[in-house]
Parts: structure tokens; sequence; C-alpha cells
């Protein structure tokens, strides 16, 4: 029943879809294919840059991948359920826990008393309760905790909330902007500037002033948070959890039980996708788990219904805009000053580094001589937001891409010309938070992009097709992306491995990285089997376990295949090299001379099975598993001042987004988009265009159909089902979708030249809402700017049609 997989990305033979494979990437060119490569590894072919299916692709479309509501439930297993706070602000006075405890099935009840040490699951400030106390934060917010013989009944019990909470409601700030005007904060306001953004504004010869917004965005990983706590012996727990980060919950629940980490193993095989949504907030359902398991001395489990995942978790932070900028007749920015206020919910969550690196990503592709950048992480009676792919990188880059297009429309240049005379370049490569733009790949890639995508031939074609069709109107726009990747927290940037050879020459790898859907393990498999020179069969990766590999980052930041990847490789070169006098010795060469390729040892004009090998080295008592270890070099940051050199490189792309729409009903369709972007040289070029086209996807359903409601008076979130809140569908992609990979080697060294591809494509869609915009200014007057909101929704679209015409 409840077997939700990631839904393959693959729509080969979709005559939809027009899927462009870059030539460099052929095989006969030498490099990597996108064909799926599942036969046996002929000899001397490398295993990296190959595409290969993902691990669990199989059981994924089979149903037999296991998810945390599939491992087969231990005897006595009890169910647990949250009971969310009525009202959006107040005080907590009672809960009628006799009312809870009679209902049919019903175990335990526990609340803020029952939890033994810390009351508290936020990751940086601790300022996060588990469970209510005193104070009623938002509607949603989990009170108490109903443990009951099945789901089910718990979840009877637990929805009697409203009558067994009794609150003193108190006046509710439920908008970010109400909270900026009252001062009201998560953490101080944050400053990132550069040059004299005042001065130059009050010289510059145009000036061009806006306040925007844009909407929030459910992660919606199909499957929900769930945790399951067993108890162990001698004061210890076991927890099954889905989330991104296993060390953290690890910590997290020895700090509410007031244990040491010893004392607490957490496991997860794989989610149903995370997203950013389970780096903090799998906690609290961790947490809960634990605590009653511990309790009860039973195991439970806690898997919370979407609706309640909507309203007990947060999402990707809404922003508000308000800017000045000032630009030159040909549209070069000589100055910009922006306050971007971000709505954070009622916690700090991740919300400080999001906002830093929302303040670091407002240059996007630009450069920006004078800038003054003022970042407010506004404190509202909402879900406490939280990671959301792109963690706050869109929301920096979305402003500045707005800004471009208005000054665009202002002089009637077309906005890709103004795009191009603002790129950074040489002698204006310095980014306002003080990092070299090195490696810059932003005007080969576009230049590709343009001619492939036949940009101009088509605007031309655009242009007279709106002159002649006065209902529907096509709207075209180029937006490119240059994504700094590393945590933007130094120290987070570290990983570890353990790789096992058993004696049969097979590979166990385990790592502190998380699978998530997006092929993590397959990578990381892959390049075990590439340093070893073993078939990529051979090498299985295990389940992330903190009592395998300790003290891990998130998987997040994109940065899982460089950290892990390069963690790996050191573990898997430990043991090559363990191995080499041995086989030396055996082929009587140098060890120079030695090659591990397509499972064997070459040396000498001689070969040895790996197997073989590894069956001599056990018996000659040569240690056959090693760990591994990475810290990417090079990193400097000061958080006070915004900084250093927080990324240790850039990945750029850049997509072409050709939309219809339908004046009269607001409609809109993406007919064809054209995407070109920079993996470096790919791991795995399938599972990397997997990522590009899901992270496109991804982002046009944020900017185009995915709508949060908070209902203004009580703050319920009424968007949280998908009656109500629409992703996109399969139906929503782009009809024709041509997405190719820039192919150059990361000029920095990670791991192969990859780079990072998780988050950086989840702002190529930019161009979709730009589209839009483009479409909706074809039905005002020349230079109109269309006041488009984000999402773009059929009504927005409608209201801003409606702006551009009434005023002509
Ligand atoms: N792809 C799938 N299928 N499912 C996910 O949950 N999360 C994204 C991205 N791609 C996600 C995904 C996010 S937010 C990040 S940070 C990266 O994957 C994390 O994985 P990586 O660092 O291994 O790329
Ligand atoms: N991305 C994701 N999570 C993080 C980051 C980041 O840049 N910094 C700290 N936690
Ligand atoms: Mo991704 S938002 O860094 O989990």
């Amino acid at each position: 029943m409840n077997k939700p997989a990631e839904l393959p990305m693959d729509r080969a033979g979709d005559p939809r879809v027009n899927r462009t494979v870059d030539p460099i990437l052929d095989p006969a060119a030498g490099h990597a294919s996108t064909a799926l490569d599942s036969g046996p590894t002929p000899e001397s072919r490398p295993q990296v840059g190959v595409s290969r299916a993902h691990e669990s692709a199989h059981l994924h479309v089979s149903g037999e991948a296991v998810y945390i509501d599939d491992i087969a439930e231990a005897h006595g297993t009890l169910h647990a359920a949250l009971g969310l706070s009525p009202i959006a602000h107040g005080t907590l006075v009672s809960i009628d826990l006799e009312l809870l405890r009679r209902q049919p099935g019903v175990v335990a009840v526990l609340t803020a008393a029952d939890i033994p040490a810390e009351n508290n699951c936020g990751p940086l400030l601790h300022d996060d309760p588990i469970l209510a106390e005193g104070e009623l934060r938002y509607v949603g917010q989990p009170v108490f905790a109903v443990i009951a013989r099945d789901r089910e009944l718990a979840r009877r019990a637990a929805a009697l909330a409203k009558q067994a909470i009794v609150a003193t409601p108190h006046p509710a700030v439920l908008t970010a902007r109400e909270a900026h005007a009252l001062g009201q904060y998560v953490i101080p306001p944050m400053h990132l500037s550069r040059g004299d953004a005042a001065s130059a504004l009050a010289a510059a010869p145009h000036r061009l002033e806006g306040d925007w917004a844009v909407g929030g965005q459910e992660q919606f990983y199909l499957e929900g948070q769930i945790s399951y706590a067993l108890p162990q012996e001698n004061q210890a727990l076991l927890i099954h959890c889905s989330t991104q980060h296993p060390s953290e919950m690890q910590q997290l629940v020895a700090h509410a039980m007031g244990w040491q980490a010893h004392q607490v193993t957490v496991q997860c095989r794989r989610m149903g996708g995370g997203f950013g949504g389970k780096e903090s907030q799998s906690a609290l359902f961790a947490c809960v788990a634990a605590i009653a398991a511990t309790q009860l001395r039973r195991p439970v489990k806690l898997r919370v219904d979407r609706d309640d995942d909507f309203l007990v978790t947060g999402r990707r932070h809404g922003f508000d805009y308000r800017w000045s900028v000032g630009f030159d007749d040909e549209g070069r920015i000589l100055a910009a000053e922006i306050d971007l206020i971000s709505n954070c919910g009622h916690s700090a969550d991740l919300s400080a580094p999001v906002m830093a690196r929302a303040l670091c990503h407002f240059d996007n592709a630009y450069w920006l001589p004078n800038v003054a950048m003022h970042g407010y992480c506004a404190k509202t009676n909402t879900q406490s937001n939280t990671a959301f792919r792109g963690f706050g990188g869109p929301q920096g880059a979305l402003a500045i891409e707005m800004i471009v297009d208005g000054i665009a429309r202002r002089l009637g240049v077309d906005a890709l010309t103004v795009r191009q005379r603002n790129f950074y370049r040489e002698g204006h490569d310095l980014t306002p938070y003080g990092q070299q733009v090195e490696d810059n790949l932003l005007r080969p890639l576009t230049d590709r992009l343009i001619e492939t995508s036949g940009y101009h031939a088509r605007r031309a074609e655009i242009t007279a097709f709106n002159a002649g069709s006065p209902v529907l109107k096509k709207g075209l726009a180029l937006t490119p992306v240059k994504f700094g990747i590393s945590f933007n927290v130094v120290h987070l940037n570290q990983a570890g491995a353990l790789v096992h050879v058993y004696t049969d020459g097979s590979v166990l790898v385990n790592h502190g990285g998380t699978e998530m859907g997006q092929g993590l393990n397959t990578k990381v498999a892959q390049v075990v089997a590439h340093e070893l020179g073993i078939p990529a069969a051979s090498v299985r990766a295990s389940a992330t376990d903190t009592s395998k590999v300790a003290n891990t980052s998130a998987t997040a930041a994109s940065t899982g295949s460089d950290l892990n990847g390069k963690a790996a490789q050191d573990a898997a070169r430990k043991i090559k090299r363990r191995l080499m006098p041995l086989a030396a010795r055996l082929l009587g060469c140098g060890e120079d001379a030695l090659v591990f390729d397509g499972g064997e040892v070459r040396g000498g004009g001689q070969a040895l099975g790996f197997k073989e090998l590894v069956a001599k080295a056990y018996l000659e008592r040569i240690q056959l598993w090693s760990d591994g270890f990475y810290a990417t070099p090079g990193l400097h940051w000061d958080r006070a001042k915004l900084q250093g050199k927080p990324f240790y490189y850039y990945a750029f792309g850049a997509a072409v987004a050709e939309v219809l729409v339908d004046t009269l009903t607001g409609e809109t369709r993406v007919t064809r988009a054209d995407v070109l972007h920079d993996v470096g040289r790919s791991l795995n070029p399938a599972l990397d265009i997997g990522q590009v086209e899901g992270a496109f996807v991804q982002g046009q359903g944020w900017l185009t159909s995915e709508e949060l409601v908070w209902h203004p008076k009580s703050g319920l979130l009424l968007t949280h089902a998908p009656s109500t809140y629409k992703i996109p569908t399969a139906n929503d992609m782009p009809r024709d979708f041509r997405v190719a990979l820039f192919d150059a080697p990361n000029a920095a060294d990670s791991i192969h030249r990859s780079k990072a591809v998780g988050e950086p494509p989840l702002l190529l869609p930019f161009s979709v809402l730009l589209a839009i915009k483009d479409a909706v200014a074809a039905c005002g007057a020349e230079r109109c700017d269309p006041p488009l909101r984000a999402p773009a929704t059929p009504e927005a679209v409608l209201d801003a049609i409606e702006a551009v015409s009434s005023a002509t």
C-alpha cells in the first residue's frame, strides 16, 4: 500500500519530449553517454562518466524499495499521532488528558512534561519546542502526542485537540511585512554591502524602484515525515528515520532524552524525497517517537498524514523585496539597494544560513559595483520555514532577474542584451561578499545556448505572432544561473566513508550521505568501482547509519557526491595502496607499473584477477577495509561581516523558455524549454539530466502553480493538501524539453572534476516566469512593465494583463 517512489524522470520515447544529448557527451567522442549501460562491463572501461541506472530504479518501479513504513513491524509496535494547536498564538492553559486517555486504543498521551531533558528540536538556536510548552505559536504546532494500538486510533484521539486544548488566544502576526513593521525577527538583521550604493544611486542616469514578493513552496516529498523508534538493551534506541541528517537526529534525540550520543543509532536506507524538508525538520518526529518508545518500552512509529505534514512542518521561505536600482543608458547596473524580508515562521530553524545564501546569490550572474543588501528574518505565527532546494539562493537571484527584466523594459531593449551587458567579466569579477568568480562559464555557455535554441530568430517570430494574435500571446526569456557550491557554514564541508572489500572481491561502501532519489549511492559506488578497477555491479552501497560513519553533515547544499565521493575515494585508495606491494610481488613488476582496471590488476605484461588478489591478501593478513575522509580545502567565511570565500566553485547554467498565455483565462503553457547546464565532467549523465529536468519542473511549480494561502484571521494554512496546493504534473512539463550538459571539467579539484547538480538547476525556470511576463507585456503598451506576481497562477496572470491593458 504505502510504497511511495520517486517518479522516474526518463520519458525517452515520449513523442512530446525532445531530448537533445550534447554531442560532446556522445560515446563516440570518448566521454559519457546518456544511453543506460546495463550490460557487462567491457575491459578498460571507466566506471565514472557513464550513465548507470539508479541503484534502486528497479526497486522503485516494482514497489520493492523499502521505505520506513515498509519495514516489517516489530512485535508490540505502537503508533503515535500528534495533537495540533488550533490557534495561531496564545497561552496554553491546560490539556484535557483524561478525555484523550479515555479514547479507544489509546495507550498513553505525552506532553512537554514527559520530555526527560531538553524540549527542543531546533538545529541552530534552541528555540524549537518538540511539544508546546506555555506558548502556542502557530496553527498546527504539536501540543501533545497520542500513542495508541494502531495508527487510526491514535489519529482519531489526536483529532480531539480542539476540545482537549484550553488556551488564551493572543493577537497573531501572520505576514512577514507585519512582522518587519514591528521589528519582530528570529535573528538580528543581516547587512552585506560594497561601495557606496546611496551616492551611486543618486548619481545614476536612470532609477527604478520595486516592491515585489515571491511565495514559499512545500517540499512535497512523496514519502511524508516518518520515524520508527525501537528500544534496545541497556538504555539505547535504534531509530529508522526518513532524514537527510542522521547525525543531527541522533544528537537532538540524545539531548531530548538527556543521554549520550552513543545510546542512539539512526538509520536511513532511503527517503522518498527530502528536497530540504528533512534536513532539520525530521527531528520533531524522531524525538517524539524516541521519547514515547523509551517511556513505554515498546517500538513506536510516527508517520504523519499529508495534511498534518503541511500543518506541522515549514517549507521554502516566501520573500518580500523592496529595491532601488540605478543604471546607465545601456542598462548597466551602477547601484542597487535592496531589502529582503523572509517569512521565517515561529522559530529560527535554518533561516540564518538561508538568508546568508539569499544575500550571496542576489548578484546571480551580474557585476554590481555598488550594492547594499539588508536581510530581515521575520518572525511570524506560522510553520517554521526551512531548507528547500536552493536554500535561499533562488529567492536572492530571482530578485535581480526581475530587476534586470524591469530595466530592459524601461529602456525598450531585449532583456537578454541587458543581461549580457551586466555579466561578470574579467576585471569585474569580485562578488559583493569578496569571492572571485573564477572559471566563469557564463558567456560561453549562454552563447552556445543562444545559438542552439535559435533565440534571436524565435524572438522575431514571437513578435510577429503576437502582432497577429489578440487572444493567445507568446513570450520568451533566457535566464542564466551562477550557484555557489559548498555549505555556507565552513565546518559542515566534511564527510566520511567506510569501504569493506570482502574476500570474494565484492565491495560494500557506507558513507555519511543519504539517498533521497538523487542517485548519490549510485555515484559513490561508481567512484569506488572506478578506483578499484572493478565492475559497478561488484559494489553495493548500504544504508546510512550513525554507527558506521560518525558526525556527518546533512546531505544538503548539493554537496553529497562532492564530499562523500571524495571520502569514499580516499577509503578505496587506502585499500588499493595496501594491496599494491602484494600485487607487484605476484606480478613481478614495480608498484608504479600496476593498473587496476576491468576487474584485473595488470603489470609487467601479466594480469591477476582482483578477486584472486584479494583472496591472497586476506591470507597474507592485509587489512581489506578502510575508512576515508574529506574536507573541502580553501574555504573561509566571516559570518559577521558576510565576507570570504564561502564556495569551492560555482556551477553555471542557462535556460530559454517559451510560453503560450491564454489572455482570456490566464492559463499558461511552457511550449518549449532549452537548457544548457554545467555539471563539470559528469559522473553519471543520465542521473544528472534527471536532476536538471526534475529541478526545472520543480522550480516551474514554485513560480507558476504552487500557492500557499493562510487564513488572514485564524492563521490556518488553507492549502494543506494536493486538492488546493498544486504541484506540477507530467502535463505541465515543457512540451518540447531539450536538456543538454555543458561538458567542461571542473577547474577545482572536485571528485573526477564533476560539479554538484542537485540545486542549481532549480533556478533555470526563472525563464518560465519571465517568459510569462514577456507574453503579458505583449498585451500592453510598448515598454510596459507588467506587475506580475509569483507564483504566476492564472489569477495572477489575469491581474497583470488587466493592469497593463487598462494602462494603455
Ligand atoms: N532529487 C531527488 N530525487 N530527491 C530529493 O529529495 N533533493 C535536492 C537534490 N535533488 C532531492 C533531489 C536537494 S534539496 C539537494 S541539497 C540535493 O539533491 C542533495 O543531494 P546531493 O547533494 O547528493 O545532490
Ligand atoms: N545548504 C543547505 N544546508 C545548509 C547550508 C546550505 O548552504 N548551510 C548550512 N546548512
Ligand atoms: Mo537541499 S535544500 O540543501 O537539502
